[in-house]
């Protein structure tokens, strides 16, 4: 049966059961109805025990609970998003109810946690959609969110067990006119991001996690590259290969893959993923594994897809790496934010001068107000905030960001490159249309960085062996 007869069915039995007409349906007969809701075993509620995230998220509450004293808080979990007429996207909850709730992959839509400030501060319910029994319409109709149709969901007390947090029917929430609420209070917003800035125990470890899981991944791109030379996507292989991975290990992908081959590489966020993997090209790969708290790594390699670099190429990664490492040395708790980007750029502004690429020193390129001529070459930031959300935090202020100071528990990617677009006149033909980026996941510690992606190959020998090592 078709999703479009599913609806069907979900539309006819729930609003119009015996009159409606469509170009699809079949109405229920009275035998179907008189029986449908009889004949099902007792479901024996065994409760589940509390995760292990569930005090983690407490102290989160906690946190958020003494900063709005009085106030009436809401984050809800966001609903489906329409793909195209009865199709949705997969429902992914919205990252500041998951880091306030703990509920990650298994979140049930249109949830809402709500703060209700009480004399001695907030009395904290997390409201959702309980299953309907199999008396109703909605067991064996609704297409969306029926049993029948989409499998068991869980009860009110098997939430609150798992979640250690108090649960109510969704019914039961109303909003009110001064509700602070999620995306819509930009105090209340921007603390919730901002909360995130530096990572407790439990999302170090998920972090962890995705990232060992993306290496996987892209070990397994490399041992698939023979095959993946010889389908006409290629980028579009690379694409399924890690996706398999990711799925085989029972995980999501935390955004869209890049697989950009050749020129495309050029292409920052290349993820059309259409194109051939030639030999003699670099393949720049951008992935990374989410696992089921939503905790995401984001990490890229840029492969020769023949095994072995050309001089120039060659010349061009170990730019980037050296600018890489650059940036990797000077972030230690203390420093600013900002520093590690502005290492990696006297880096990238040094090489691209001493090639004869721009029509300033080096020195003055670095200029903050007349200079940026080598932005041309990497017109994107260093690092980004990483954590629930690929690009965490987006909500933080600037001062706590970008100008804020690295801490132990912070979590953040390093990832310069240099691009040159395949009809960039400013430079020498051989450096056209290539692209490189190399991209890890570092977390701050007392005792300075530790690259968390470290084990995935990263220097230009260390890849050309990976290489081979998976064609021996
Ligand atoms: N994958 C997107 C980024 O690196 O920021
Ligand atoms: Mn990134
Ligand atoms: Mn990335």
């Amino acid at each position: 049966m078709t999703t479009d007869e599913r609806d069907t069915l979900a539309q006819e039995t729930t609003e119009t059961p015996a009159a409606a007409t469509t170009n699809r349906k079949q109405p229920f007969p009275a035998g179907f109805l008189e029986s449908i809701s009889t004949g099902w075993a007792e479901r024996p509620e065994s409760l589940p025990p509390q995760r292990a995230e569930a005090p983690y998220a407490a102290a989160r509450r906690a946190t958020v609970s003494a900063a709005f004293p009085g106030a009436r808080l809401v984050i809800p979990a966001g609903s489906f998003k329409q793909r195209s007429n009865d199709t949705d996207y997969p429902f992914r909850a919205h990252s500041a109810f998951s880091h306030l709730t703990g509920w990650g992959a298994d979140a049930v839509p249109d949830s809402v946690l709500v703060f209700e400030p009480t004399d001695r501060g907030h009395e904290i319910t997390l409201h959702l959609r309980e299953r309907a029994d199999r008396t109703t319409t909605e067991f064996y109709a609704d297409a969306t969110i029926g049993e029948f149709w989409i499998g068991p969901r869980p009860s009110l007390d098997g939430v609150a067990a798992d979640l250690g947090l108090r649960t109510a029917h969704i019914d039961d929430f109303t909003s009110t006119d001064h509700d602070l609420v999620v995306d819509d209070d930009d105090t209340l917003t921007r603390f919730v991001s901002e909360l995130r800035l530096v990572k407790d125990p439990y999302e170090i470890a998920q972090l962890r996690l995705a990232v060992e899981a993306t290496g996987r991944g892209f070990d397994d791109i490399v041992a698939e590259l023979p095959r993946i030379i010889d389908t006409p996507r290629g980028e579009r292989a690379i694409e399924g290969v890690f996706h398999l991975r990711a799925r085989t290990d029972g995980n999501g992908e935390g955004y869209d893959t890049i697989a950009a081959s050749g020129p495309h590489a050029c292409y920052l966020h290349w993820t059309r993923n259409d194109g051939a993997v030639v030999p003699g090209d670099l393949v720049l790969i951008d992935a990374g594994v989410e696992v089921d708290s939503l905790y995401t790594a984001d990490i890229t390699r840029t492969l020769p897809v023949s095994g072995t670099f050309s001089p120039v190429q060659r010349r061009i990664y170990e730019t980037v790496r050296e600018a890489a490492d650059a940036a990797f040395a000077v972030a230690r708790p203390g420093v600013r934010f900002r520093a590690v980007h502005e290492a990696a750029m006297e880096v990238i502004a040094a090489r691209t001068a001493e090639w004869g690429l721009l029509p300033v020193t080096a020195e003055e390129a670095l200029d903050a107000d007349r200079g940026g001529q080598h932005r041309r070459y990497m017109v994107h930031g260093t690092s980004h905030h990483l954590g629930i959300d690929v690009h965490d935090c987006a909500q933080a202020r600037r001062e706590m960001y970008y100008d804020g100071e690295l801490e132990p528990g912070m979590v953040f990617t390093i990832e310069p490159g240099l691009y040159f677009q395949i009809d960039d006149l400013t430079v020498p033909e051989e450096y056209r249309g290539i692209g490189v980026r190399i991209e890890d996941d570092i977390l701050m510690t007392e005792d300075g960085p530790v690259n968390l992606s470290a084990d995935i190959p990263r220097t230009a020998d260390e890849i050309e062996a990976w290489i081979a090592r998976a064609r021996s």
